[in-house]
Formats: C-alpha cells, structure tokens, sequence
C-alpha cells in the first residue's frame, strides 16, 4: 500500500471504516477465536471484533498506521506487516479484511500467505474494491489531464479491482472453497463537503498525478470536479463510485 498520511485518514476519509459493520457481522467473530485484521489500518475494526472476545493481531505495512493504532487501541497487538509476505507462527481461526487487499498488486501472494495462516476449516472474510470501482473519477482524472497538458501514462494503475470470477477463481486455484461472492455498488458519500472530492484525489489518487508539475494539479483537479458534478456531486456532498467485492472462503 503506498503510505497514506495518518492524520487526513482518521479526520476526513472514516468512511473507510464506517461501512464496515456488516461486514463484522459477516464475520461472526467468536469469543476465544484467533482473527487476523488483514490492512488494518489505524485499528478501529481490530478493535470492533475485539469486542466480541475473540484475540485479534491487526498488520498494516505503514507503520505510521500502526503507531496510530497502537495508539488509539494500546491494549490490542499491532505489527507492521507486508500483506503480500506475512507470516505467523500460530495459525488464525479467520482472516479479515476490509478495504486494503486492493492495494496489494501480487494477489496470488496475499492469497497464498492467508492460506498459510489460516488453521484447517478457517476462514477468509474480506471486502475491497472490485471490478470498475471508481471508474468515473479514474477516467475523469486521465480525460482531465489529457485536455489540460497531454496524453497520460496510463500504466501507474495503483490498485487491483478484480471481478468475482477472478478473485474466486485465484482462491479455489489456492484450495480456498469460496461461500460467498458478490460484486455490488456503493456510492460513498465522501466527507469535507465542496472539498471532498479534492480531498479524495490527494490521499487515494496521488499515482495518477504523479506527471503533473504540482502547479497544475490544482487546475487538474478543478477540472476532474466540473466533469464528475453531474454524476457524483448531491446538495453539498461528493460522492465516490465504489463497487465492493465481498468474499467468504473456507480453507478445506
Ligand atoms: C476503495 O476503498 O475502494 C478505495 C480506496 C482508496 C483508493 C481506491 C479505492
């Protein structure tokens, strides 16, 4: 995942979190399992299923996530960890993740070390952008920076969205009997008000602009804002187009 600046993520994008619960209780967690928090970012998920009694580890590979979450939570356990390169001695009853496996651009990797830390009949529940997620602010950032300096580079995709097929074909090609699988719409009201989808670009979309001479992002993104109005702007809110993968796998 590339780094993400700490303090703009807890203030402005909680988001990232708040539509999560479901998801816990997609979960299930149970008091005395053992449950991996995949990309937990700053821990307020590691620390909603701690709730339930089970024992959870949250990993993150930024460790400026990891101190804020220690911070926030300094009774759980939190370790900076590579999600495409993890390993734990003792394996977990389940493995979670809610919007970070689409940061991890190996899958197969990810995939093969939840397998590895997973005990027999453990499971995977995890949630990410899927297939065309936000696609229109994508397509709007590349037509904005082609109108307004030339053609983009369009190979600095930073992310993997994949379909339903694909994720559930990769996991059964690991041995994983998939449960549940759904790819489903999600339009994110995005925090901030007039600045949220400004706000958005600058945290998520750095990638993109990254051949923008930084006194032209402004007028990129000024342009990005007047194409996507119609579309994803509603009485003083910015929307983001998000489409969620959800998946639940069984280790057989
Ligand atoms: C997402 O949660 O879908 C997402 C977040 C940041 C960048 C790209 C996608």
């Amino acid at each position: 995942m590339s780094h993400l600046d700490v303090s703009l993520y807890e203030s402005k994008h909680s988001f990232v979190w708040k539509y999560a619960a479901d998801l816990i209780e997609l979960l299930s967690p149970k008091e005395g399992e053992g449950i991996l928090d995949l990309g937990c970012g700053t821990g307020h998920l590691t620390h909603q299923i701690a709730a339930s009694g089970a024992t959870v580890v949250g990993i993150d590979s930024d460790p400026a996530m990891i101190a804020e979450a220690r911070k926030n939570y300094p009774k759980l356990r939190f370790e900076v960890g590579d999600g495409e390169n993890f390993r734990f001695t003792e394996p977990f009853d389940a493995v979670y993740s809610n919007a970070a496996i689409h940061w991890m651009t190996e899958p197969g990797r990810v995939v093969a070390c939840i397998w590895r830390s997973l005990k027999p009949g453990g499971r995977l529940v995890a949630e990410f952008g899927g297939k065309g997620n936000v696609q229109a602010i994508i397509a709007a950032i590349y037509s904005a920076i082609e109108t307004l300096l030339c053609a983009p580079n369009q190979e600095h995709h930073p992310w993997y969205f994949p379909s339903v097929g694909e994720y559930s074909a990769l996991l059964e090609d690991h041995g994983f009997r998939v449960t549940y699988a759904a790819l489903f719409d999600r339009l994110t009201p995005l925090e901030s008000g007039e600045e949220g989808l400004h706000h958005w670009i600058e945290m998520f979309g750095s990638d993109f602009l990254i051949e923008v001479p930084a006194e032209k992002r402004s007028d990129v993104i000024r342009l990005v804002e007047n194409r996507l109005r119609p579309d994803l702007y509603r009485e003083g809110t910015w929307f983001a187009d998000y489409k969620r993968i959800r998946v639940v796998a069984v280790k057989e």
